[in-house]
C-alpha cells in the first residue's frame, strides 16, 4: 500500500499543485531514512455537533496517513455506534466493556486496556454499543480521567479520538480530554450549525482544559461538480476564516467501500490518499513535526 500510494503521489506531483505534499513524499523517497517526530505526544479529538460529517472516516484515514509516516498512532473509539471499530475489521458486537475506555471513564481503572493491533504502529481501543450506558453515568469528577490514562500511556506519538456526534456525553469527554479539537465538516448548513454548537461549548470545556482549542476544520465529502458544494466552500472560507480550514476531501464512493473492506481508502483508489496526505501534512507542520534523518543524509 505505502509504495503504491507514494508512487502515485510522485507520478501525480508533476501534474498537480500540491506543494504541501513534500513531507510524505520525501520520507518515502529516502526509503525510510527519514522519520517524522512530534515534539510531544499529541491528543486530538474529532468532534462535530453533527452526524455523518466524516469524523470516523477522517479519524481512520488520517491515522493510516500518520502511520505511513512512521508515527505511532493510537485510535480511540469514543462512540457507542462503534463505526470505527467495525470499519477497522473488528466486530463491535464481540467487544467487551473491559476492552473499551468505559472502565477508565468511570474511574474503575487507571490504565487504558491493552489496545488491538491494527497494523505495525497503529492500535485501536475499540467501542461497543454498551458504552452508551457508561456515557450516562459519567460525573464531573470523572471528566478528565481519560486524559490522565492517556498520559500514563507510553509508546505513542499521536492519540486520535473519534467522538460521537454530540457536545454532551462522549462528544464532550473526547473534547475535554484532548489537546485540540478537529472539526470535520461536509459542505452543508448542518456542519456550520454543528461547529457553532462546539464554539458555544468551548468556554465550558476550557474550565476543565484551559488550553483546549479548535485546531482545524476539515471539509469532507466535497463534490466539485455541484454548485451547492462550491458555493458552500466559498461560504466556509468567508465565514470561518478565523479557523484553519483544511481539505476539501473529495466525495467518493470508495470511502464506503474502504469501510466494508477494512482498509484505508488509498488501497482501493491511491489518488484519494493525496488530499488526505495534504491534510495530514498541514497538521504535522502545525504541530511542529520534525523530519529527522538517519545515516547523515541531508
Ligand atoms: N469523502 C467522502 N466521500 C464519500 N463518502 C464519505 C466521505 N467521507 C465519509 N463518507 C461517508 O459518509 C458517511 C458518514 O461518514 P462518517 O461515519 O465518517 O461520519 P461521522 O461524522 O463519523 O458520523 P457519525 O456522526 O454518525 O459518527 C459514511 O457512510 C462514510 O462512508
Ligand atoms: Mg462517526
Amino acid at each position: 500500500l505505502h509504495r503504491t500510494v507514494i508512487e502515485m503521489d510522485v507520478l501525480e506531483r508533476g501534474k498537480m499543485d500540491l506543494p504541501s505534499m513534500q513531507l510524505p513524499v520525501w520520507c518515502r523517497l529516502l526509503e525510510q531514512q527519514a522519520r517524522v517526530t512530534l515534539p510531544q505526544k499529541r491528543v486530538v479529538a474529532m468532534v462535530n455537533h453533527a452526524g455523518g460529517v466524516g469524523k470516523t472516516t477522517m479519524s481512520k484515514e488520517l491515522a493510516y496517513a500518520f502511520n505511513i509516516l512512521g508515527l505511532r498512532v493510537l485510535l480511540i473509539d469514543a462512540d457507542a455506534q462503534a463505526n470505527l471499530t467495525d470499519w477497522l475489521g473488528m466486530d463491535s458486537v464481540n467487544v467487551t466493556m473491559a476492552q473499551t475506555i468505559g472502565p477508565v471513564l468511570l474511574g474503575q481503572a487507571l490504565r487504558l486496556p491493552k489496545p488491538i493491533v491494527i497494523c505495525d504502529g497503529l492500535d485501536l481501543i475499540p467501542s461497543t454499543l454498551d458504552l452508551c450506558e457508561v456515557e450516562d453515568e459519567i460525573q464531573v469528577p470523572d471528566f478528565l480521567r481519560l486524559r490522565q490514562a492517556i498520559e500514563r500511556l507510553d509508546g505513542y506519538d499521536l492519540v486520535l479520538v473519534d467522538a460521537s456526534p454530540t457536545v454532551v456525553g462522549l462528544g464532550r469527554i473526547a473534547a475535554i480530554n484532548a489537546d485540540e479539537i478537529i472539526v470535520p465538516m461536509t459542505p452543508t448548513d448542518k456542519s456550520i450549525a454543528g461547529l457553532r454548537g462546539i464554539e458555544r461549548r468551548l468556554a465550558d470545556w476550557q474550565e476543565f482544559n484551559p488550553e483546549l482549542q479548535i485546531g482545524a476544520l476539515i471539509v469532507t465529502r466535497f463534490d466539485a461538480g455541484t454548485n451547492n458544494d462550491t458555493a458552500m466552500l466559498k461560504i466556509f472560507r468567508d465565514m470561518l476564516s478565523d479557523h484553519l480550514m483544511l481539505g476539501p476531501i473529495p466525495k467518493a464512493t470508495m470511502f464506503d467501500a474502504a469501510q466494508l473492506e477494512s482498509t484505508p481508502v488509498a488501497i482501493l483508489k491511491p489518488n484519494l490518499a493525496l488530499p488526505i496526505y495534504a491534510v495530514a501534512d498541514s497538521l504535522l507542520k502545525r504541530w511542529g513535526a520534525q523530519l529527522t534523518w538517519a545515516g547523515g543524509l541531508q
